[in-house]
Protein backbone atom coordinates (compact mmCIF):
# COMPACT_ATOMS: atom_id res chain seq x y z
CA UNK A 1 0.00 0.00 0.00
CA UNK A 2 0.97 3.68 -0.64
CA UNK A 3 0.74 6.00 2.01
CA UNK A 4 0.08 9.54 0.86
CA UNK A 5 2.57 11.60 1.80
CA UNK A 6 2.33 14.19 4.64
CA UNK A 7 3.95 17.09 2.54
CA UNK A 8 4.59 17.16 -1.29
CA UNK A 9 5.67 19.73 -3.29
CA UNK A 10 6.44 19.40 -6.82
CA UNK A 11 8.35 21.67 -8.67
CA UNK A 12 6.96 24.65 -6.41
CA UNK A 13 7.80 28.22 -7.14
CA UNK A 14 6.29 30.87 -5.07
CA UNK A 15 5.90 34.98 -6.01
CA UNK A 16 5.57 37.91 -3.73
CA UNK A 17 3.22 40.47 -5.51
CA UNK A 18 6.67 42.44 -6.07
CA UNK A 19 7.78 39.82 -8.24
CA UNK A 20 10.46 38.53 -5.51
CA UNK A 21 10.35 34.75 -5.95
CA UNK A 22 10.80 33.44 -2.78
CA UNK A 23 10.85 29.58 -3.23
CA UNK A 24 11.78 28.34 -6.72
CA UNK A 25 11.93 24.81 -8.09
CA UNK A 26 11.04 22.95 -4.69
CA UNK A 27 10.70 19.26 -4.71
CA UNK A 28 10.58 17.25 -1.78
CA UNK A 29 8.32 14.81 0.04
CA UNK A 30 7.82 14.05 3.72
CA UNK A 31 6.33 10.89 5.02
CA UNK A 32 3.23 11.03 8.02
CA UNK A 33 3.83 10.60 11.40
CA UNK A 34 7.11 13.51 11.11
CA UNK A 35 9.11 15.82 13.67
CA UNK A 36 10.70 17.81 11.18
CA UNK A 37 12.80 21.03 11.27
CA UNK A 38 13.24 23.39 8.08
CA UNK A 39 16.06 25.41 8.64
CA UNK A 40 18.05 28.20 5.94
CA UNK A 41 18.78 31.70 6.54
CA UNK A 42 16.79 34.87 6.39
CA UNK A 43 14.92 35.21 4.15
CA UNK A 44 15.27 31.66 2.64
CA UNK A 45 11.57 31.21 1.80
CA UNK A 46 10.97 29.09 5.39
CA UNK A 47 7.57 30.82 6.35
CA UNK A 48 7.00 31.41 2.83
CA UNK A 49 6.67 27.65 2.67
CA UNK A 50 4.39 27.55 5.90
CA UNK A 51 2.38 30.06 4.38
CA UNK A 52 1.80 28.64 1.16
CA UNK A 53 1.34 25.02 3.08
CA UNK A 54 -2.32 27.25 4.59
CA UNK A 55 -3.07 28.44 1.75
CA UNK A 56 -2.24 31.59 2.26
CA UNK A 57 0.12 32.06 -0.25
CA UNK A 58 -0.73 30.72 -3.74
CA UNK A 59 2.39 28.85 -5.72
CA UNK A 60 3.15 30.59 -8.74
CA UNK A 61 3.97 27.56 -10.74
CA UNK A 62 4.14 23.63 -9.28
CA UNK A 63 2.12 22.33 -6.57
CA UNK A 64 2.02 21.33 -3.31
CA UNK A 65 -0.28 19.12 -1.03
CA UNK A 66 -0.92 18.66 2.23
CA UNK A 67 -2.27 14.97 3.54
CA UNK A 68 -2.89 14.90 -0.01
CA UNK A 69 -4.93 18.05 0.16
CA UNK A 70 -3.90 20.60 -2.82
CA UNK A 71 -3.26 23.99 -1.03
CA UNK A 72 -4.58 26.27 -3.76
CA UNK A 73 -8.43 24.75 -3.73
CA UNK A 74 -8.37 22.86 -0.42
CA UNK A 75 -6.78 25.06 1.87
CA UNK A 76 -9.95 25.36 4.52
CA UNK A 77 -9.69 21.27 4.96
CA UNK A 78 -6.17 21.45 5.33
CA UNK A 79 -6.68 25.07 8.04
CA UNK A 80 -9.02 22.74 10.12
CA UNK A 81 -6.27 19.67 10.39
CA UNK A 82 -2.84 22.46 11.52
CA UNK A 83 -2.63 23.84 14.70
CA UNK A 84 -0.32 26.97 13.59
CA UNK A 85 1.69 29.25 15.85
CA UNK A 86 2.99 32.13 13.65
CA UNK A 87 6.35 33.91 13.65
CA UNK A 88 6.95 36.17 16.52
CA UNK A 89 6.71 39.66 14.88
CA UNK A 90 3.31 38.37 13.77
CA UNK A 91 2.19 38.27 17.09
CA UNK A 92 0.28 40.97 19.00
CA UNK A 93 1.62 41.11 22.41
CA UNK A 94 -0.48 44.13 23.95
CA UNK A 95 -3.58 43.03 24.31
CA UNK A 96 -4.35 42.35 28.21
CA UNK A 97 -5.51 38.97 27.93
CA UNK A 98 -4.04 36.49 30.55
CA UNK A 99 -2.24 33.25 30.16
CA UNK A 100 -5.41 31.11 30.22
CA UNK A 101 -7.15 33.09 27.28
CA UNK A 102 -4.50 32.51 24.92
CA UNK A 103 -3.94 29.06 25.32
CA UNK A 104 -7.90 28.39 25.71
CA UNK A 105 -7.96 30.07 22.43
CA UNK A 106 -6.07 27.04 20.87
CA UNK A 107 -9.42 25.55 21.38
CA UNK A 108 -11.71 27.85 21.08
CA UNK A 109 -11.16 29.63 17.71
CA UNK A 110 -11.82 26.17 16.10
CA UNK A 111 -15.46 26.29 17.46
CA UNK A 112 -18.47 27.29 15.99
CA UNK A 113 -19.25 31.43 17.08
CA UNK A 114 -20.99 31.80 21.02
CA UNK A 115 -17.28 30.23 22.12
CA UNK A 116 -17.66 28.79 25.50
CA UNK A 117 -14.69 27.25 27.33
CA UNK A 118 -16.05 23.86 28.78
CA UNK A 119 -14.69 21.83 31.61
CA UNK A 120 -12.78 19.72 28.63
CA UNK A 121 -11.46 22.41 27.00
CA UNK A 122 -10.40 23.75 30.47
CA UNK A 123 -8.15 20.19 30.85
CA UNK A 124 -6.18 20.42 27.61
CA UNK A 125 -5.55 23.79 28.31
CA UNK A 126 -4.10 23.55 31.78
CA UNK A 127 -2.69 19.80 30.99
CA UNK A 128 -0.87 22.15 27.87
CA UNK A 129 0.74 24.92 30.30
CA UNK A 130 2.09 22.26 32.53
CA UNK A 131 3.38 20.31 29.75
CA UNK A 132 5.75 24.00 29.45
CA UNK A 133 6.18 24.27 33.05
CA UNK A 134 3.96 27.50 33.64
CA UNK A 135 0.53 26.36 35.26
CA UNK A 136 1.16 28.26 38.00
CA UNK A 137 1.29 31.58 35.48
CA UNK A 138 -2.80 30.43 34.61
CA UNK A 139 -4.30 33.05 35.88
CA UNK A 140 -1.10 35.91 35.20
CA UNK A 141 -1.22 38.73 32.51
CA UNK A 142 0.10 37.52 29.10
CA UNK A 143 1.70 41.07 27.92
CA UNK A 144 3.37 40.92 31.74
CA UNK A 145 5.49 37.76 30.44
CA UNK A 146 9.02 37.72 29.31
CA UNK A 147 9.69 36.66 25.74
CA UNK A 148 10.59 33.18 26.55
CA UNK A 149 7.63 32.53 28.74
CA UNK A 150 5.61 33.86 26.40
CA UNK A 151 6.64 31.33 23.49
CA UNK A 152 6.04 28.88 26.13
CA UNK A 153 2.42 29.89 26.49
CA UNK A 154 1.98 30.15 22.51
CA UNK A 155 3.60 26.60 22.52
CA UNK A 156 0.96 25.71 24.99
CA UNK A 157 -1.69 26.99 22.97
CA UNK A 158 -0.70 25.03 20.20
CA UNK A 159 -0.43 21.61 22.45
CA UNK A 160 -4.13 22.41 23.91
CA UNK A 161 -5.39 22.50 20.46
CA UNK A 162 -6.99 19.45 18.04
CA UNK A 163 -5.59 19.04 14.50
CA UNK A 164 -3.13 16.10 13.21
CA UNK A 165 -0.23 18.91 12.10
CA UNK A 166 1.31 21.18 14.01
CA UNK A 167 3.07 24.21 12.28
CA UNK A 168 5.61 26.29 14.60
CA UNK A 169 6.92 29.22 13.21
CA UNK A 170 10.67 29.56 15.02
CA UNK A 171 8.78 29.04 18.33
CA UNK A 172 12.16 29.59 20.08
CA UNK A 173 13.09 32.54 18.96
CA UNK A 174 13.60 34.72 21.59
CA UNK A 175 13.78 32.10 24.12
CA UNK A 176 16.35 31.78 26.64
CA UNK A 177 18.60 27.97 27.24
CA UNK A 178 15.98 27.25 29.61
CA UNK A 179 12.84 28.16 27.70
CA UNK A 180 14.30 26.05 24.62
CA UNK A 181 14.84 23.21 26.49
CA UNK A 182 11.21 23.51 28.00
CA UNK A 183 10.41 23.73 24.67
CA UNK A 184 12.10 20.78 22.86
CA UNK A 185 10.89 18.34 26.07
CA UNK A 186 7.19 19.61 25.71
CA UNK A 187 7.43 18.92 22.16
CA UNK A 188 9.09 15.72 22.30
CA UNK A 189 6.96 14.15 24.64
CA UNK A 190 3.41 15.20 22.92
CA UNK A 191 4.82 14.07 19.77
CA UNK A 192 5.90 11.03 21.39
CA UNK A 193 2.48 10.20 23.29
CA UNK A 194 0.28 11.54 20.23
CA UNK A 195 0.05 10.28 16.88
CA UNK A 196 0.61 14.42 15.76
CA UNK A 197 2.60 15.23 13.10
CA UNK A 198 5.01 18.44 13.73
CA UNK A 199 6.47 20.56 11.09
CA UNK A 200 9.02 23.35 12.70
CA UNK A 201 10.81 26.14 11.62
CA UNK A 202 13.67 26.92 13.11
CA UNK A 203 17.03 29.40 13.14
CA UNK A 204 19.36 26.86 15.29
CA UNK A 205 19.45 22.65 14.60
CA UNK A 206 21.60 22.34 17.57
CA UNK A 207 18.80 22.29 20.13
CA UNK A 208 16.94 19.87 18.52
CA UNK A 209 19.27 17.39 16.21
CA UNK A 210 18.67 14.30 18.55
CA UNK A 211 14.99 14.74 18.66
CA UNK A 212 13.63 15.95 14.94
CA UNK A 213 13.76 13.06 12.36
CA UNK A 214 13.35 14.56 9.38
CA UNK A 215 15.21 18.36 8.06
CA UNK A 216 14.66 20.41 5.52
CA UNK A 217 17.17 22.66 4.52
CA UNK A 218 15.78 25.85 2.33
CA UNK A 219 17.48 28.59 0.94
CA UNK A 220 14.93 29.63 -1.64
CA UNK A 221 15.42 26.04 -3.41
CA UNK A 222 15.79 22.78 -1.53
CA UNK A 223 19.51 22.25 -0.61
CA UNK A 224 18.96 19.41 1.72
CA UNK A 225 16.68 17.11 2.88
CA UNK A 226 16.60 14.19 5.18
CA UNK A 227 17.82 12.82 8.64
CA UNK A 228 19.68 15.53 10.49
CA UNK A 229 22.68 13.74 10.26
CA UNK A 230 22.55 13.74 6.71
CA UNK A 231 21.71 17.48 6.77
CA UNK A 232 24.70 18.20 8.93
CA UNK A 233 27.24 17.90 6.68
CA UNK A 234 29.86 20.59 6.14
CA UNK A 235 30.16 21.20 2.17
CA UNK A 236 26.77 21.84 2.82
CA UNK A 237 26.71 24.30 5.56
CA UNK A 238 29.54 26.25 4.37
CA UNK A 239 27.05 26.35 0.69
CA UNK A 240 24.10 27.61 2.75
CA UNK A 241 25.84 29.36 5.19
CA UNK A 242 28.99 30.91 3.99
CA UNK A 243 32.83 29.50 4.45
CA UNK A 244 32.53 30.50 8.48
CA UNK A 245 30.19 27.46 8.71
CA UNK A 246 31.45 24.76 11.10
CA UNK A 247 30.86 21.64 12.81
CA UNK A 248 31.94 20.92 15.65
CA UNK A 249 31.89 16.77 17.58
CA UNK A 250 31.02 17.27 21.35
CA UNK A 251 30.56 14.26 23.80
CA UNK A 252 29.45 12.50 20.98
CA UNK A 253 26.91 14.97 19.34
CA UNK A 254 27.84 16.80 16.22
CA UNK A 255 27.24 20.63 16.83
CA UNK A 256 26.73 22.68 13.86
CA UNK A 257 28.24 26.49 13.69
CA UNK A 258 26.44 28.91 11.85
CA UNK A 259 26.19 32.71 12.03
CA UNK A 260 22.91 31.69 12.76
CA UNK A 261 23.14 29.27 15.90
CA UNK A 262 24.22 31.86 17.78
CA UNK A 263 27.36 29.88 18.95
CA UNK A 264 30.10 31.66 16.83
CA UNK A 265 29.18 34.91 19.06
CA UNK A 266 31.70 33.04 21.62
CA UNK A 267 33.64 32.11 19.02
CA UNK A 268 36.50 34.76 19.25
N1 LIG B 1 4.80 39.97 2.15
C1 LIG B 1 5.90 39.94 1.38
N2 LIG B 1 6.00 40.66 0.25
C2 LIG B 1 7.12 40.62 -0.51
N3 LIG B 1 8.18 39.88 -0.25
C3 LIG B 1 8.15 39.14 0.87
C4 LIG B 1 7.02 39.12 1.74
N4 LIG B 1 7.27 38.29 2.78
C5 LIG B 1 8.51 37.80 2.55
N5 LIG B 1 9.03 38.30 1.41
C6 LIG B 1 10.34 37.96 0.84
O1 LIG B 1 10.38 36.58 0.54
C7 LIG B 1 11.62 36.02 0.89
C8 LIG B 1 11.43 34.87 1.86
O2 LIG B 1 10.89 35.34 3.08
P1 LIG B 1 10.48 34.41 4.29
O3 LIG B 1 9.81 35.28 5.29
O4 LIG B 1 9.74 33.25 3.78
O5 LIG B 1 11.90 33.95 4.80
P2 LIG B 1 12.30 33.18 6.14
O6 LIG B 1 13.17 32.06 5.71
O7 LIG B 1 11.10 32.86 6.93
O8 LIG B 1 13.20 34.26 6.87
P3 LIG B 1 13.41 34.57 8.46
O9 LIG B 1 14.42 33.58 8.92
O10 LIG B 1 13.95 35.95 8.47
O11 LIG B 1 12.08 34.45 9.14
C9 LIG B 1 12.46 37.16 1.44
O12 LIG B 1 13.29 37.63 0.40
C10 LIG B 1 11.46 38.20 1.82
O13 LIG B 1 11.98 39.49 1.69
MG1 LIG C 1 10.46 33.38 8.79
Amino acid sequence: MVTTPLIEAENLAVKYPNGDLALEDVTFSIDPSTFMAIIGPNGSGKTTLLKTMLGLIKPAEGSLRVMGLDTRKEYQKIRRMVRYLPQRDEIEATVPVKVKDIVLMGRLLKKPPLRMASRKDVDFAKDALRRVDLLDLWDHPFPELSGGQRQRVLVARALAAEGQIMMLDEPMSGADHDSQVKIVEALQEYYNESQVNIIMVTHDLNPIHTVVKDVLMLNRRVMGIGHPCAVMDLELLKQVYGPTAKIVELAGHKYCITGDSGFDRHDH
